[in-house]
């Protein structure tokens, strides 16, 4: 047999059963098997019979002749979605994994309902409604009876996003069809750090996407460049509250300033449109004296993502417009509703309405304070781990949300900055960087000079071995790029359920997991003067060792070196039983 560098695992397990399927002796007693199967409760089978009796012949990538007990697909599809990765330790992700036993039981009882069956479902359009005036309020949306906010679900915040993004072009090209001017070349500025939501929307309406990089502090946008990317074309600012990167948040207020500034000059208006995916509502119970919503005059549109921060289930995002007047009549469907009409403006129509209903429950059951609360606690979690990190030496941080307002971890401070106190506590979120409780951070330079042989990707590696996610990426393109600084983080969010006890448990991982990759390395550094002979196998026994050591946590004990004496090689341990 030939080794190949890559092998169909697919193909292979075709032609094994194939092989069988002359006398159809495998697949005969499958399919007998199954047979038996259909005349019995499938309930009344062990579940691991049951999935390794039908091993083989579910079929993966067609529709299979004949269906199957719901009770074994229920067990064969559960099994396999064991596979998955654990929702509470999924530090990686922005969106909501905690649900309470009620709002579960009230998702279940409406897991059916269409959100766009307004004739049908009434009550849930109308929960709708009050989630969209809770958010208009929490946003501080100018009252006005006539022309006041108004806003729609849609099924995340790229969404919403689009429709934000449309009704800036829209109003922009019907100011310029009024005025006689060519309306075809709009573009919008962003920066760097944008999420892709964003790009897709400049992409798929035909927008010149102007991506301004993050300044190299605080990775955020960098103001000074907005200015110059400005013209009669522009037709908005995208501005972020809540970097996918570090959770800082960009300045709504400088944006507005500097467009004030641009419009007193030239006299062309320019709109922001405010993505508060992840900050919306943690902005707004956190740091209720910072403006970065309605109360910023430029701001015609919000979004956020139920999802994330609203603690909504997957699949749930909100925009709001500040008038009824600054969303176009072209955006606008009108749909026949209980004999009246209904405005439709979603680029999806059929939804689960289940998320709408998730939001409801979570305003009703949390309240201004309990969200509070919740935010508090994760912000105050997330202070305590970078501090952590940073206390190793290993690690330096580059979010910011642990440092004094106006200091940034890489550079100067931008502002007259409050004095250092390491007595602040750390749930005073008004002495801190205004932030979301997200961690990036990296190897210090210290580290790296160190062990320059140990890649910051395989400190992610490792603690998805102990089931924690915590992903390592790219920063996005800075103003003033340096080469030699290290432009991969690990990020981790600190969500509502990583609670005290997981902390600490992800804390003592990452230690541990430090702790080994320096083992391995200085096991692997033991045998570098063999390497000096130049041998191919002095090569092979180094990589052999090292992938050894990582793969026994660095435990010497554990390991039997390649060349090393035969009977230092007798570990005396068992398999597990
Ligand atoms: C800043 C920002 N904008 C937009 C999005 C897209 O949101 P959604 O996943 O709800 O569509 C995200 C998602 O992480 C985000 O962080």
């Amino acid at each position: 047999m030939t080794l190949s560098s890559h092998i169909d695992s697919d193909e292979l397990e075709g032609k094994i059963l194939e092989a069988e399927s002359p006398a159809n002796k495998l697949v005969n007693k499958y399919i007998s098997a199954k047979k038996q199967f259909h005349n019995t409760r499938a309930e009344e089978k062990p579940a691991s019979k049951i999935v390794s009796k039908f091993r083989g012949i579910a079929e993966k990538y067609r529709i299979q002749e004949n269906g199957m007990e719901p009770r074994q697909v229920y067990e064969i599809l559960h099994d396999e979605l064991t596979l998955d990765g654990t929702t509470t330790l999924n530090l990686a992700s922005f969106v909501n994994t905690h649900i309470e036993r009620e709002a579960e039981q009230l998702i279940i009882e409406n897991l059916t309902k269409n959100l766009a069956d307004n004739d049908e479902y009434p009550i849930l359009l109308e929960m709708q409604q009050r989630c969209i005036s809770i958010l208009g309020n929490m946003w501080n949306a100018p009252a006005d009876l006539k022309n006041g906010a108004l806003g729609t679900a849609c099924t995340g915040s790229s969404e919403a996003i689009m429709l934000g993004g449309l009704a800036m072009k829209k109003n922009w090209q019907a100011k310029r069809k009024a005025a006689g001017k060519d309306y075809h070349h709009p573009n919008i500025l962003m920066a760097s750090c944008c999420q892709v939501a964003l790009e897709k929307f400049a992409r798929y309406f035909d927008v010149e996407e102007r991506i301004i990089p993050v300044s190299n502090t605080d990775f955020l946008l960098d103001y000074e460049l907005i200015r110059r990317n400005l013209d009669e074309n522009t037709i908005g600012v995208f501005v972020i509250l809540g970097s996918t990167y570090t959770g800082g948040f960009e300045s709504v207020e400088k944006v507005n300033d500097i467009l004030q500034e641009y419009e007193d000059e030239t006299g062309h208006f320019i709109p922001i449109h405010v993505d508060a995916a992840s900050a919306g509502f943690l902005a707004s119970f956190v740091y209720p004296d910072l403006a970065w919503d309605f109360r910023i005059p430029r701001v015609v549109s919000i979004n956020t993502s139920g999802h994330k921060f609203g603690l909504a289930t997957a699949g749930l995002g909100w925009v709001v417009f500040r008038t009824k007047d600054w969303l176009p009549e072209e955006l606008k469907f009108q749909l026949q509703y209980l004999g009246g009409l209904e405005e439709s403006f979603t680029i999806n129509f059929s939804r689960p309405g289940y998320q709408v209903i998730h939001q409801y429950f979570n305003f009703l059951h949390l309240g201004q304070k309990g969200y509070f609360e919740i935010f508090d606690n994760c912000l105050t979690n997330a202070r305590i781990l970078s501090r952590f990190l940073e206390e190793t030496g290993i690690f330096v941080c580059v979010s910011n949300l642990h440092l004094p307002k106006g200091h940034t971890a890489r550079g100067a401070p931008q502002e007259a900055p409050s004095p250092v106190s390491h007595h602040a506590y750390l749930s005073d979120h008004n002495y801190y960087n205004p932030a979301l409780p997200v961690v990036s951070f990296q190897l210090s330079k210290e580290f790296m000079d160190a062990y320059p042989e140990i890649p910051q990707s395989l400190v992610s590696a490792l603690l998805r071995n102990r089931k924690w996610i915590v992903p390592n990426y790219g920063l996005p393109k800075t103003s003033k790029e340096d080469e030699n600084e290290n432009n991969e983080i690990l990020r981790i969010v600190a969500k509502y359920n990583l609670t005290s006890q997981l902390l600490d448990k992800l804390m003592h991982d990452i230690v541990e997991v430090m702790e080994v990759l320096m083992k391995s390395v200085a096991l692997v550094r033991k045998n570098v003067e063999k390497l000096k002979t130049g041998s191919k196998e002095a090569d092979n026994d180094m990589m052999y060792n090292m992938l050894l050591s990582i793969a026994n946590d660095g435990n010497e004990k554990l390991i039997k070196l390649k060349n090393t004496p035969p009977e230092s090689k007798h570990n005396s341990f068992r398999g597990p039983c």
